[in-house]
């Protein structure tokens, strides 16, 4: 037995101490299983409700659910007004630390009342209503958040557009919304340098042409560089904000009232706008919030270092954190800004006691070498979290001696932009944890790993052939996306019709039974992949690549990367017209797409072929592409039209 084989079977109970002391116990399990809809009304009344809900749930309408129904809330009110009256307003609710050292900001809770309530009023005046839509494309500042929660106050819906996305990408994405303003900043800091954010903004507004719904650009001055400014349309925040008043009142709005879209991406080149809704989102954030990662609002301080242009950074950085009160920092900038040290430094700093991160980062963390961690005081950590991808067991257990003395329990959180907040997790004081799986649903949360037939698959052992199963969702849960912006039958299409008989939902995961009946998630099944915990769809990235003249056909496909899980391999025909040589069109297609989507979504190697897989009806196989991007032997290519194209697939690699 090698050592590797050993260590992966070991087993994690928590530690007597913390599981003593720990807000979920045993008991939630037993109490969502006695009466799951009295459960989630147990939850949901964590929360300040203007108006009481009638009805836990509403499923008459499936796959559009109602949670709560008949109940109002402000969502802002719970996450922030209400620990001022409760008396918290001198608590620390952001510690902010900037990319350039020294650049640092605490905002308590009144502080963030007042801001958020100026917020509001400013964007009231700029002509916003509830229902209207407000993309966010901004770095990791204070006033991204206060951003978020202003609309969230006044019932306007945000879009946060990640900032690393292009300009092209935050077209696509203003025009589905329709959103009436767009809040930015004029650059953001990108290791050490100060690059243009508004000329982004600009240049998607100006390609959307005569039909833009733009009517206004509000801009923070965050880097003081020169920006491109069209007056009447665009208003400077700290011109606007400051001036306006600190009395805002938040108005309740219905639990089914629409929170936000993300928009994530699909199997086709388009992403989709997953709507969220209110009173079920915030109740199951602010549950997964407080018993996942054991929030003591009092003494802990929360770090997720997640950005807000994702899922993660919405419901642990803005939505879960402040509707429970709690103490969190949040970072603008880079792991290794100025020196792989900085996250730890901040930890020792500011006593960082919960640390939430990507599997990506860990195994970065662990090629820049033990020493780094080794020296500084992490003993302020008590609980580390995960998510965004599967965590190999050697990440897992680096990890918890790197950064948490070997002690602390990690919380390996699996969940979607789709799901809203986590759904299969460990609970840190209950559960016997087994690295690489997220073990169980949470309580209140129903999952099945079915075959193709809706059949349950039985335990496997941990060695030898694995089969894998789909992952369903087999319930309804509060903060499930209650649709896609604008195209119910594309909501109806991707998630619901795979097991439509049964009326599960399916977002494309495969998973397997542990021995014990634990869940491990392999990945995804579908054209998605997942480069560093960011989901992006081969279909996007071949959109991207046949938008260039001198393309022809493109492939792209996920191939396992020890760094980012997954990397992109790209598979090109040229135009017989493309000149200037393939080393210069590899090059200008890699920028093409860092252009037309994001950095993030570059392929790591394209290769120039003459031909790629194709079925006898047209389809692509790349499953075939994979094993040559891999480097394995080809598997079944018996329903190829033409098998000897690997030959010089081969070649060209
Ligand atoms: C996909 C969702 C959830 C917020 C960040 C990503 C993968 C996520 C885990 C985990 C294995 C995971 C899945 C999922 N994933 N967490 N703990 N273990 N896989 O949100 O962009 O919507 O991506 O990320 O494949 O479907 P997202």
């Amino acid at each position: 037995m090698t050592e590797t084989h050993v260590e992966a079977q070991s087993v994690y109970p928590p530690a007597p101490e913390f599981a003593a002391n720990a807000n979920a116990t045993e008991a939630l399990y037993e109490q969502a299983e006695a009466d799951r809809l009295a459960f989630w009304a147990e939850q949901a009344n964590r929360l300040a409700w203007d108006t009481p809900f009638t009805d836990v749930l509403d499923w008459s309408d499936a796959p559009f659910a109602k949670w709560f129904v008949g109940g109002k809330l402000n969502v802002a009110y719970n996450c922030v007004d209400r620990h001022v009256e409760a008396g918290n307003g001198d608590r620390v609710a952001i510690h902010w630390v900037g990319e350039p050292v020294d650049d640092a900001r605490s905002i308590t809770y009144a502080e963030l009342k007042d801001e958020v309530c100026r917020a509001a009023n400013t964007l009231a005046d700029l002509g916003l209503r509830s229902g209207d839509r407000v993309a966010i494309y901004m770095p990791m500042v204070p006033e991204a958040i206060i951003a978020m929660l202003a609309c969230a106050r006044l019932g306007a819906m945000h879009s946060v557009v990640f900032a690393g996305f292009s300009a092209s990408a935050l077209k696509a994405r203003i025009e589905d919304a329709q959103a009436k303003l767009v809040i930015t900043s004029d650059g953001q800091y990108r290791r050490g340098a100060a690059v243009s954010l508004k000329e982004g903004v600009d240049e998607a507004i100006a390609g959307l042409g005569d039909d833009s719904p733009v009517e206004h650009v509000l801009v923070v001055r965050r880097t003081g560089i020169d920006t491109p400014w069209t007056d009447g349309r665009d208003k400077w925040w700290d011109e606007t904000v400051p001036n306006a008043s600190t009395e805002h009142t938040p108005e309740a709005f219905d639990s089914e009232h629409p929170l936000f879209l993300l928009y994530t991406s699909g199997t086709t080149g388009k992403p989709k706008g997953i709507m969220h809704t209110s009173g079920g989102y915030l109740t199951q954030s602010s549950y997964t919030h407080h018993n996942v990662f054991d929030i003591k609002p009092e003494t802990d301080v929360y770090w997720c270092t997640a950005d807000i242009g994702w899922v993660t950074g919405h419901t642990y950085i803005v939505y879960g954190p402040l509707s429970n009160g709690v103490t969190q920092v949040v970072y603008e900038g880079t792991p290794a800004s100025p020196n792989e040290h900085r996250h730890f430094e901040i930890i020792e700093k500011y006593g960082v006691s919960i640390y939430y991160t990507a599997p990506t980062l860990v195994r970065t963390f662990m090629k820049w070498g033990r020493q780094i961690p080794a020296e500084h005081d992490l003993s302020s950590l008590r609980l580390l979290g995960s998510v965004g991808e599967p965590i190999n067991p050697e990440a897992w257990r680096w990890y918890r001696m790197a950064f948490g003395a070997d002690k602390t329990p990690i919380v390996d959180t699996w969940w979607q932009t789709e799901t809203g907040a986590i759904m299969i997790s460990p609970l840190p004081g209950v559960t016997e944890c087994k690295p690489g799986s997220a073990m169980r649903p949470l309580p209140g949360i129903s999952a099945k790993i079915v075959d193709d037939d809706g059949n349950e698959l039985a335990p496997q052992p941990d060695h030898g052939e694995h089969v894998t199963g789909y992952l369903v969702l087999d319930k309804p849960w509060p903060s499930m996306l209650r649709g896609i912006w604008g195209d119910d039958e594309r909501f109806k299409e991707t998630y619901w019709s795979r097991f439509a008989e049964q009326g599960w939902y399916f977002a494309g995961d495969g998973a397997r039974y542990g021995t014990d009946g634990e869940i491990w998630v392999l990945g995804r099944i579908d054209d998605v992949m997942n480069i560093s915990g960011h989901r992006i769809s081969t279909a996007e990235v071949e959109s991207a690549l046949v938008g260039h003249s001198g393309v022809a056909e493109a492939a792209v496909v996920g191939a396992t990367d020890e760094h980012t899980g997954q990397a992109i391999c790209a598979f090109v025909i040229l135009k017989s017209s493309a000149h200037g040589g393939e080393k210069n069109m590899v090059d200008e297609l890699r920028a093409e797409v860092a252009r037309e989507i994001s950095p993030i979504a570059k392929p790591r190697e394209i290769h120039v072929v003459p031909e790629l897989p194709k079925t006898r009806s047209g389809k692509i196989m790349r499953r075939l592409l994979r094993d040559v991007a891999e480097g394995r032997e080809l598997g079944d290519t018996s329903t190829l039209v033409d098998p000897s194209v690997f030959e010089a697939i081969r070649a060209s690699k």
